[in-house]
Order: C-alpha cells, then structure tokens, then sequence
C-alpha cells in the first residue's frame, strides 16, 4: 500500500536508558476514535499506582469515558473540568480519589472549546490549573477527545510528552501524520519541549496478517518510537468499565492487565517511585 512512503519521519526523540523524569505529564492522544486512548489512560495509571507511583488522571473529554468507568456518573456532578478550565475552579475540587486520583469530566466540557476561543491564554488553561498539584504527583495522565481541537490543544501543550494508541489497522496509521503535523504546531508555537514518548499498538490480533502487518508499517516508519508492548483485543477491556473499575483490579492475573503492567514498566525504563516523608 506504500504507506512508508506517505508517512513523514516523525521528530520524536528516542526514549532515554537513564530512566524517567518523575512529577511528569503525559498525554494520551490520538484523534481518531476507539483506538484504546481511554483505556489505555486509566490501566496505565493504575499500572503506575500498584508500583507505588502516586498518579493523578485527567479526563479531558466530554464523554465524560473515563470518569465513567471509575463507577462515576458525568451527568450529575456538580464541578468538573470545564469549570477549571473556564471559571478558573482550583483542579482539587473536581479530583475525586478513586483507583487513583481523578479530575472528572462532565458534558459541560463540550462547551469549554467555545467558552475558552475568546479567551487570552486559551491554549494554556490547563498547564495554569495544573501548576499547583504537579510536584505533588509522580505522574499526571491526560485522557483527550478523538479532535485536535482546543482541549486537545491544552492537554499538548501542558504535556511533557505523549503516548499515542493507534489500533493495529492500515486507517489508523494515516492518521498519525495529522498528528504528528499538529505537534509540530504546538512545539513552535506552545511547548518547545513536547515530544512522542511512544506509539503503542492497541487492539492487536496477532492471528490476522493484517494486524502483524500493521506494526511492521508502524516499526518502518516510525522505528523505536513504538513501544515493544502490544495490547491484544479482548474483552476484558470492555468489561472492566461496566464494574466501575480499570482491568488491572477488575482481572488482576489476566493477561490484560498484565499486558498495562508491561507498559508502566516500559515507560518508566527502571524508574522507582520517590521516598515519601
Ligand atoms: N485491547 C482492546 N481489545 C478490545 N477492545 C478494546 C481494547 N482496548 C479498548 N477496547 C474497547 O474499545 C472501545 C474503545 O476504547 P476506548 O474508549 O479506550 O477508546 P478511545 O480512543 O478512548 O475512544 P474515544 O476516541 O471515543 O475517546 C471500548 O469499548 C473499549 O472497552
Ligand atoms: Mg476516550
């Protein structure tokens, strides 16, 4: 199909051998729909959360997914993310402690996009409200809506960097130039230091051709950028957020949960967590 030759070499810097930075800030983003960006925001958290990472979250979309599969309802809370964002409501009072901790998401947020247009400092929102929790939490996690609009644009540029699922098909990966076009966007004009920490194949079959040929286009183009860890489909994954809960406590010694513990060990490449008082 001649993807290689469609798809630019991202600018992603290569994962470091030295470990992590802690006190940092991950996007997970992609704007295609339905490659595992929720999923793979709360199961990673709580991967980090087992290893003694304390870890906020961020639910960043309007469909309110993620604070719904922690057992929470978006339609009847009362604050929630479009109100710090907008109103400029300290992120503490919309956290809710739960598997980890949670900044929860209502359908208000599908009108902070229009709220915050004509707003001065309207990309930096977030980075502003995040300011003063980010030295008490080893990992913020920001789950973002299947756009580039501006909530994706404010979780980019409060972002140290991003992991970007991408389902193992050939329409998936067209996609990532998009975005890959709107980082360049964000590095020249928001945030000079925000970089792809990984691309991690979601959704893999590794029974069909057409999955093993998928991260063969991801690993030419885009070569160690992409994780070693591959997330296979099951069910498991839709099940877990019915019971209100991420897969690692829903099927603690499946392989699915194993599968985020896996990531969590990749993307902190032998970190451990910090000596608390
Ligand atoms: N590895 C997997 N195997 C099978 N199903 C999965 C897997 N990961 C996620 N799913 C399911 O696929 C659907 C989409 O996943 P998820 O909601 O995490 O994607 P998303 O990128 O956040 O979607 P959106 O763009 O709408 O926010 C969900 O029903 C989820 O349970
Ligand atoms: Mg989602």
């Amino acid at each position: 199909m001649g993807l290689s030759t469609t798809l630019p070499r991202p600018r992603a810097r290569k994962r470091s051998s030295q470990g992590v930075t802690l006190g940092q800030v991950i996007a997970l983003a992609n704007q295609k729909g339905g490659v595992a960006k929720t999923t793979t925001t709360l199961n990673l958290a709580v991967a980090f959360r087992e290893q003694g990472f304390d870890v906020l979250v961020v639910d960043l979309d309007p469909q309110g997914n993620l604070t719904m599969s922690q057992g929470m309802d978006p339609d009847s809370v009362e604050v929630s993310m479009f109100d710090v964002l907008v109103r400029g409501v300290p992120i503490d009072e919309v956290i809710r402690r739960v598997e980890v901790d949670v900044a929860i998401s209502s359908i208000d947020l599908a009108g902070a996009e229009l709220a915050l247009s004509g707003m001065i400092g309207r990309e930096r929102a977030l980075q502003k409200a995040l300011l003063p929790v980010r030295g008490r939490y080893d990992f913020i996690l920001i789950d973002t809506p299947p756009s580039l609009g501006l909530l994706t644009i404010n979780a980019l540029t409060a972002a140290d960097s991003v992991i970007v699922p991408v389902q193992c098909e050939y329409l998936s990966l067209r996609g990532l130039v998009q975005l890959e076009n709107t980082l360049a966007m964000i590095r020249e004009n928001l945030n000079p230091v925000v970089e792809i920490r990984g691309i991690l194949p979601t959704m893999y079959d590794g029974r069909t051709l057409h999955s093993r040929e998928a991260i063969e286009m991801l690993k030419e183009n885009f070569g160690d950028v992409v994780f070693e860890t591959r997330i296979k489909k099951t069910v498991r994954y839709a099940e877990a957020p019915v019971q209100g809960s991420s897969v690692l406590r829903y099927d603690p010694k499946g392989p699915a949960a194993e599968a985020y513990r896996q990531l969590a060990k990749e993307v902190l490449n032998g970190a451990q967590p910090r000596e608390h008082a």
